[in-house]
Parts: C-alpha cells; sequence; structure tokens
C-alpha cells in the first residue's frame, strides 16, 4: 500500500496539533499541515511558545516545523491538495436546543465537511479524529454527496484518538492500540489499509486493530465510559472507606493485584475531569436515552452522578471540618489544572471545588504551576455547574466578588496566612514542598485537604497538621457533614 503524500488535518487543538506532528516525526516523506480558523492558534504553533503545554511536545514540533509539519490558516488550499483529510475539531456537549447539557454539539464537524465538499476534487479519505456519536459517519456522508461536485468521490473512516494529556507525546509514540474504522466494501476496505500503512511506520501492526465503522465510533464513547466509571466506582468506595475505617489506597491496591482488573484508574481522588469523560458519558447516555434504552442510559449516568456527589463531599467535608465555616478564611488551593503536566482546565474538579468554597465565603488563594490566572478567574466566573439548586447557585455566584480571589505564583504563596489548604491537582512539585515551612506560615489548627492522596499524610501529622486523606482513615478532628 503506498502512502498519502500530503496529509492535513482540521483542528489545531489538544488532539490536531500532538498526532499531526508524531505522523510527521516518523513519516519524513509525507507532508503534514495542521489547519484551524483561529490565527492566535496557529500563530501560537509556529511560535516558540505552543499553545498547549505537553511535555516532549516541543522537541518534536521543533524537529520537523517547517520541514514536513506546516500549520496554517488557510484551510481551504490545504484541503483541497491533501489525500487524507483528518477532522479533529472540537465536539463540545450541546449548551442549547435539543439534547442541551446532553448530546454532542455537532456545529464545527458540519461546517469542516462542509468546507471540505465545497473545496475538493478527485478522490480523498476523510478520517474522524474528533469523538462523535456513533452513527456520525453516516450525516458526514450525506453533506458531503449533497454538497459536493460530482469529480469528488471520498471514504470515510473513524480513526478515535485515545492520547491522554500530559502523556500525550508518549501515548502517540508508544500507543496500546489505533483503531481504524471503515466500510466493509473494496474501496473501504483499501482506504483503511492506506492509513494503516501511515501508523505502521512506527506503530508494530498488530497494535493496528481494524474494526467497522460503527465499532469504531462506539469504541471511544465505551473507552472512556469505563475508564470514568473505574474513578467512580472507586470514588463511591471511597465515602464508604471514611464511613468505616477501611484505607481506600489499600482496597484498590489489593482490588488491582487481580490480573482480570489491573491496577491501573483506581485511584480515588476529589473527582474527574478534563474535556471527555462527562462530555462523552453524557453523550452516550443521550445515545442511550434517543435509542429508548433507559436502563443503559441510567446506568452510565450513575458514573457522572457519582463525580459530582464527590465533588460536594469534598467541599462539605472542608467546610464541615473547619468548624462549619470558611467565611472570610483564606484557603490555599494548590492545584487547578484536572490533572498533573498540563494547562488544561477543561471540567477540573477545582471549578467546582473553588465554587463550593466561595459561595460559603471563602477566600481563596490559588496555585497552579501552568495555569495562567486570566484562566483561573474566567473559569470561575463561568455559571455552568449548579451548585446546589439552580436558581440559588446562579444567586450565590452573581454575589462572588472578585476580590475573593486571588492567584500566587508559588503554593508558599498561597499557603501564606491561609487556615487550610486543598490539593486539587497531583502536581510533582506540591510532593517536594517543606511542609514544615509551610505549617509555620498557615493559621492553627493547620488543616490538609489532600484530594488526590499525594502527600504522607503521618508525615503531616507529625508536623502538626489535620490532615483529610479521600477515603483514608479521618482523623478525630475531621468532622462528618451533616445534611440539616
Ligand atoms: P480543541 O478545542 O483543543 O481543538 C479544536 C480546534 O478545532 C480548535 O482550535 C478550533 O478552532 C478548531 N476548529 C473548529 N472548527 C473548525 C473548522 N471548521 N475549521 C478549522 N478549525 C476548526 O479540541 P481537542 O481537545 O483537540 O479535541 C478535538 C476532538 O478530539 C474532540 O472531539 C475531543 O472529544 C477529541 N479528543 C480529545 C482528547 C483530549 O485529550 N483533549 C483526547 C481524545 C479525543
Ligand atoms: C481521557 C482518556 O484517558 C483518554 O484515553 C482519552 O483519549 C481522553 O480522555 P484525559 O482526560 O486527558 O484522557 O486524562 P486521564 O488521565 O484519563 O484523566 C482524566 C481525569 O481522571 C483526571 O482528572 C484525572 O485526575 C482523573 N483520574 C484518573 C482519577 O481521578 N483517578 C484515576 O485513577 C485516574
Amino acid at each position: 500500500m503506498s502512502l498519502p503524500g500530503k496529509i492535513v488535518c482540521i483542528g489545531a487543538g489538544y488532539v490536531g496539533g500532538p498526532t499531526m506532528a508524531m505522523i510527521a516525526k516518523n513519516c519524513p516523506m509525507i507532508q503534514v499541515t495542521v489547519v484551524d480558523i483561529s490565527q492566535p492558534r496557529i500563530d501560537a504553533w509556529n511560535s516558540d511558545d505552543l499553545p498547549i503545554y505537553e511535555p516532549g511536545l516541543d522537541e518534536v514540533v521543533k524537529a520537523c516545523r517547517g520541514k514536513n509539519l506546516f500549520f496554517s490558516t488557510d484551510v481551504d488550499t490545504c484541503v483541497a491538495e491533501a489525500d487524507i483529510i483528518f477532522v479533529s475539531v472540537n465536539t463540545p456537549t450541546k449548551t442549547k436546543g435539543i439534547g442541551a447539557g446532553m448530546a454532542a454539539d455537532l456545529t464545527y464537524w458540519e461546517s469542516a465537511a462542509r468546507g471540505i465538499a465545497r473545496v475538493s476534487k478527485g478522490y480523498k479519505i476523510i478520517v474522524e479524529k474528533s469523538t462523535v456519536p456513533v452513527k456520525t459517519a453516516e450525516a458526514v456522508e450525506k453533506v458531503l454527496t449533497s454538497c459536493a461536485d460530482s469529480f469528488f468521490t471520498f471514504d470515510v473512516l473513524s480513526n478515535p484518538e485515545f492520547l491522554a494529556e500530559g502523556t500525550a507525546i508518549s501515548d502517540l509514540a508508544k500507543p496500546d492500540r489505533v483503531l481504524i474504522g471503515g466500510k466493509e466494501s473494496d474501496s473501504g476496505r483499501k482506504a483503511v489499509a492506506c492509513l494503516a500503512s501511515v501508523y505502521q511506520q512506527w506503530v508494530p501492526k498488530e497494535n493496528v486493530v481494524c474494526s467497522n465503522l460503527w465499532s469504531a465510533e462506539l469504541t471511544k464513547l465505551a473507552a472512556n465510559a469505563v475508564l470514568a466509571q473505574r474513578i467512580s466506582s472507586m470514588n463511591s468506595l471511597s465515602a464508604l472507606c471514611e464511613a468505616t475505617g477501611a484505607d481506600v489506597q489499600q482496597v484498590g491496591y489489593a482490588i488491582g493485584m487481580d490480573t482480570r482488573i489491573g491496577s491501573k484508574f483506581l485511584n480515588a481522588s476529589v473527582g474527574f475531569g478534563g474535556s471527555c469523560f462527562q462530555k462523552d458519558i453524557l453523550n452516550l447516555v443521550y445515545i442511550c436515552d434517543s435509542m429508548g434504552l433507559k436502563e443503559v442510559a441510567e446506568y452510565w449516568r450513575q458514573v457522572i452522578v457519582m463525580n459530582d456527589y464527590q465533588k460536594t463531599r469534598f467541599v462539605h467535608r472542608m467546610i464541615s471540618t473547619m468548624f462549619n465555616t470558611v467565611s472570610n478564611k483564606k484557603i490555599g488551593i494548590l492545584g487547578f489544572a484536572f490533572k498533573k503536566d498540563t494547562g488544561d482546565t477543561r471540567e477540573t474538579p477545582a471549578i467546582d471545588v473553588c465554587r463550593g468554597l466561595l459561595t460559603d465565603g471563602a477566600k481563596l488563594d490559588i496555585y497552579d504551576p501552568k495555569v495562567k490566572e486570566d484562566l483561573i478567574r474566567s473559569e470561575l466566573q463561568l455559571g455552568k455547574f449548579e451548585w446546589d439548586h439552580p436558581q440559588a447557585y446562579a444567586n450565590r455566584v452573581a454575589g462572588i466578588k472578585d476580590e475573593s480571589i486571588n492567584v500566587s505564583s508559588s503554593a508558599m504563596d498561597a499557603a501564606r496566612d491561609s487556615h487550610g489548604i486543598a490539593i486539587l491537582t497531583e502536581w510533582d512539585e506540591f510532593k517536594a514542598l517543606d511542609y514544615e515551612e509551610v505549617f509555620k506560615v498557615m493559621v492553627k489548627p493547620a488543616f490538609i485537604f489532600d484530594g488526590r492522596n499525594l502527600l504522607d499524610h503521618n508525615a503531616l501529622r507529625k508536623i502538626g497538621f489535620v490532615v483529610y486523606g479521600i477515603g483514608k482513615p479521618l482523623d478525630p478532628f475531621v468532622t462528618e457533614h451533616k445534611e440539616t
């Protein structure tokens, strides 16, 4: 199977940028161009300050950029010239209309498909890289056939991306699998083989898995749902551990030693975040609901319900432990990104925890090594999460003053004069802090609420801290939240 000469990717985001950089690195004979409608994003990809932070990304981009990797806003020309067109645009949850709050918003996808149809001639392979609802390829085909001229022929493939942020480059360099779904026709099979030949430049043949289109589309939603379900399962058990004196890390470790279960993704936490898990599960729930599969929809919905419960539980635990009030108390927030090694804050649990504390009158001092102040402030001002009852929450959010939030440039500054600190992201540097010094600069009793079970709790207790860890045996000082 001969390799394509030119590849274009529509969408220069967290997926499009790193994925194409990896293809360019491993396929020097292919010209790869990433296009986007956002000029600032493309300018950043062409600069020394890339628009996203990913360990190892700078090196890969710098090695290929200007040779066989290009970033451009000239979408039409690049699409017209390409043999393979990846579409990696955003597919967020719909915010209005039918399916609002649940279904995927395919506006960006449709606009990309219409653009492809407008400028394409000859034969092209269109690759769904974005996460999309199952059966999207059918809709894409309809748009392409009804809008393009008769000289344009194509195959649509589904090639969902499984990279995780923070480890994108290593995930792309050594993927557990590459999944390619295509039509079971001659042309479909040839298209699958062509795309497979690109990946096989660096991925072992046995790790490139082929399936039908609908299986590939559904696999992506299913994979994220199952991963998130493991976390929600451990988070549900963390509440039971706290009530009984069991330790969720010990339970998780012993469960994970069963080779049928495996040890990964069993860490109880303040809640999962990120742009994918919640969005993709809501999407799955919506699809099941629309197909009349109420019980199936309800089953997956619980994964989100448990995640919201965990965030609420964490805030309640903080407030009740700090003598039932955080009003006017300074609280240091260590970490705002949804996980370490990324500056991404989409759906980070920190948003909901911070809002819960602000609602109770706390003054927050936030530090994250990779998230800029503007982003933190704008995330906390958007009225997306309904903390309690929607109306009551909206009223309270409206009452939150900007002065309640300070963003610091070090963990020590965030901790200084605070009554408590909450670890919300598992950044390595928080493990290395000098907690003797942190203790000295805090108001006493000094509380640490470890939302990631990152720290050595016994060592902290020896220093004098009152410590709360998720799903850990409770300090006598840590109190139960009682609903009134
Ligand atoms: P993103 O928001 O970072 O990037 C999407 C880009 O597409 C934006 O820069 C936007 O300007 C651009 N865009 C939108 N419409 C366009 C158009 N018509 N023409 C040109 N550019 C257009 O999104 P992302 O995080 O890269 O996610 C992309 C897709 O990949 C989503 O479907 C997501 O669910 C999926 N995904 C994301 C991850 C992740 O870790 N972020 C992992 C796997 C899959
Ligand atoms: C996820 C999927 O892992 C990836 O395959 C998919 O392509 C995109 O969505 P991502 O959201 O980038 O990746 O990060 P991930 O490592 O999955 O973490 C998601 C959230 O779960 C984070 O907030 C993380 O802190 C949390 N998490 C993860 C836990 O709370 N406990 C765990 O055991 C693992």
